[in-house]
């Protein structure tokens, strides 16, 4: 199987040694041309921005001043000069954001295309939902400094040539005009740093209110169910009034910063209009040289500002960074081992030889499961809640690799065989069917995208689905899950049956995939699946009587092992803990 998306051009470094920019670098280097253009107008731009204020101070001395005819060409030679400033600029600016989105687009698709590849054992240890957002975020704060860190140097460079143009107009002016910058950058940092801690208070405060919604939403059944309404409107005022507290410290801070950020310029303005002044009437400097001062201190102000903000997005990137290649540096635990073949022609033999399992060091789930399934034999598995059943199922299809013991399908370790193979011989049914909010044929057709509506058809027969299906809104074309029609637990139980019988694998699995449908229609599907039973290897988890009765032999699980097979007769007699877990199981049902 070759799948046909591409994935992103180009990868991080590998190398976890190197520092985190030189990680990323692969993914700029890729836009280099887009990015160093945007570099070089923006260069350009900047160059020809700070060629107006000298010329505008030759103009004025030496042609206005004199009252010379020359200042008609002046006019137009800064008129030019600006219009090429202003040109640039914009056509910089656009391809700086081409390649900002384009690094942002890679990135994402890098860390997307590797939860793809994770492991179960992954997503079982971090929640995933934060760790989309918390992503999402961090590729931005990355982007944003690796295409803008530059951007602002280049402007820096050019603070530079605006120096050198005021000191070759009067070098006195220029130190004493230059007196404030360093004053702008330190409040300018010192700003940020109170401000930084206070943003970030906000953010997760807001996160919290989110938080607290969504519950509310999502949970409004609980909620009134047990008239919890006043306390939950209580809970969303006290995390209100705290997002109020960080807001208003906010602007507490920015209050006290600003006027002196916005005013520091002012007091660099004053002193040259001064000093300046003086020198001009001691006849040392012409007016347009106070002039050009005055332009070249506004174009100043911001590459100084921006300094102080370059050392504090430098951090952030650096710890998004970090959190980023703690996800890309995440290496799956269920990989195809080199040399892997593809299971074909599989009649459906399973065995399980002696295999341990733990999910954590802690605690050991399967201590020595040790089973033989014929094929085309049906086995029902049965053993009390916790007993790791659905552990059984999960590591047949290789979601998660036993620790000690081996399990084969027609002779052939699991761990042998490509993945997509193995998962196509063995269709598992889990016990809370997951449906994409996609139509009903289409979430049907999940496994063969090409299958006809036919086949469709055929799968929700045998599944017993047709009936509902055909009396919704608009039969196979509704549009389920999140943002569609609402199902039963049933409803949805038999859609996912439908799913994995289209594939029609040789090995079935149904994981307590009848326990919410009623037993009417239960008994629907079973006499559909009695028929496809006997073509097929099928392991069924269940704790009814009913389901079980389905299955020619049956497997008690307990304290990590099998403790009794035969069937449901013969345990029943023979064994008084298999009436005990039946008894056990079948009390809390409801239906
Ligand atoms: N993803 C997981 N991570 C850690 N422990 C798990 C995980 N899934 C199940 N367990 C634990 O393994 C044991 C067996 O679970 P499971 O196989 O689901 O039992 P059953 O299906 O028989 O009810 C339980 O104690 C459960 O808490
Ligand atoms: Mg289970």
């Amino acid at each position: 199987m070759t799948s046909k998306y591409p994935g992103p051009r180009v990868r991080i470094s590998r190398d976890r040694n190197l520092a985190w920019w030189r990680r990323i670098l692969p993914v700029m280097a890729s836009h280099r041309a887009t990015f160093l253009l945007a570099i070089g107008l923006s260069f350009l731009s900047l160059v020809f921005q700070t060629l107006v204020p000298n010329m505008l101070n030759g103009a004025i001395d030496h042609d206005l001043v004199r009252h010379s005819t020359a200042l008609h060409s002046d006019v137009v030679r800064i008129l030019i000069v600006g219009l090429l400033a202003g040109v640039s600029g914009i056509v910089s600016r656009q391809y700086v954001f081409r390649t900002a989105y384009n690094v942002e687009a890679d990135l994402r698709s890098l860390i997307y295309e590797h939860l793809t590849w994770l492991s179960f054992g992954f997503y079982d240890r971090v929640q995933s939902g934060q760790l989309i957002s918390r992503a999402n975020s961090d590729i931005r704060s990355v982007q944003m400094y690796s295409t803008f860190a530059p951007l602002i140097l280049v402007q820096c460079c050019i603070g530079v040539l605006a120096f050198g143009f005021m000191l070759s107009i009067s070098p006195l002016l220029a130190c004493i005009a230059m007196t404030v910058m360093p004053i702008l950058y330190f409040v300018g940092i010192r700003m940020r740093r109170v401000m930084f801690p206070i943003s970030w208070i906000t953010q997760a405060r807001l996160a919290d209110v989110a938080t607290i919604v969504d519950e509310n939403v999502n949970g409004v059944r609980v909620v009134k169910s047990f008239a919890q309404e006043e306390a939950e409107v209580n809970r969303l005022a006290d995390a209100a009034e705290r997002v109020a507290w960080a807001y208003v410290k906010d602007a507490q801070i920015r209050g006290k910063w600003s006027p002196w950020v916005q005013n520091l310029p002012q007091l660099g303005l004053a002193l040259v209009l001064f000093f300046g002044g003086w020198m001009v009437i001691d006849g040392h400097l012409g007016i347009g040289a106070i002039l050009a001062f005055n332009a070249y201190l506004l174009m100043l102000q911001a590459p100084f500002m921006m300094l102080g903000q370059l050392v504090m997005m430098g951090q952030r990137a650096r710890a998004s960074a970090e959190r980023i290649f703690e996800i890309l540096d995440e290496t799956p635990e269920i990989m195809e081992r080199p040399g892997a073949y593809d299971l074909a022609d599989v009649r459906g033999s399973i065995d399980f030889d002696h295999v341990r399992f733990s999910y954590s060091d802690d605690a050991e789930i399967l201590h020595d499961f040790d089973a033989h399934i014929e094929p085309g034999e049906s086995v029902a598995i049965v053993g009390r809640t916790g007993s790791g059943k659905s552990t059984v199922a999960r590591l047949v299809t290789r979601f998660y690799d036993v620790d000690d013991g081996v399990i084969r399908i027609d002779g052939h370790d699991v761990r042998d065989v490509t993945l997509p193979s193995l998962r196509d011989h063995v269709g598992v049914v889990l016990d809370e069917p997951f449906l994409f909010s996609i139509s009903i044929h289409d979430n049907i057709a999940y496994g063969r995208p090409d299958a006809s509506p036919e086949q469709v058809e055929a799968a929700a027969r045998a599944a017993n689905a047709h009936e509902f299906i055909e009396r919704l809104p608009e039969g196979y074309g509704t549009v389920v899950g999140e943002r569609g029609y609402t199902l039963s637990g049933g409803q949805r139980q038999r859609i996912a049956i439908a799913r994995t019988l289209l594939v029609n694998p040789p090995i079935l699995i149904l994981d307590d995939a009848t326990s919410s449908v009623d037993v009417h229609v239960e008994a629907g599907i079973y006499e559909a699946l009695n028929r496809l039973l006997a073509q097929r290897t099928t392991i069924v988890i269940a704790h009814r009587i009913s389901t079980i009765a389905l299955a020619s032999r049956v497997l008690l699980l307990d304290e990590g092992r099998v403790v009794a097979s035969g069937t449901h007769e013969q345990l029943l007699a023979s064994t008084p803990l298999y009436a005990e877990v039946l008894a056990q199981s079948t009390k809390p049902e409801e239906d």
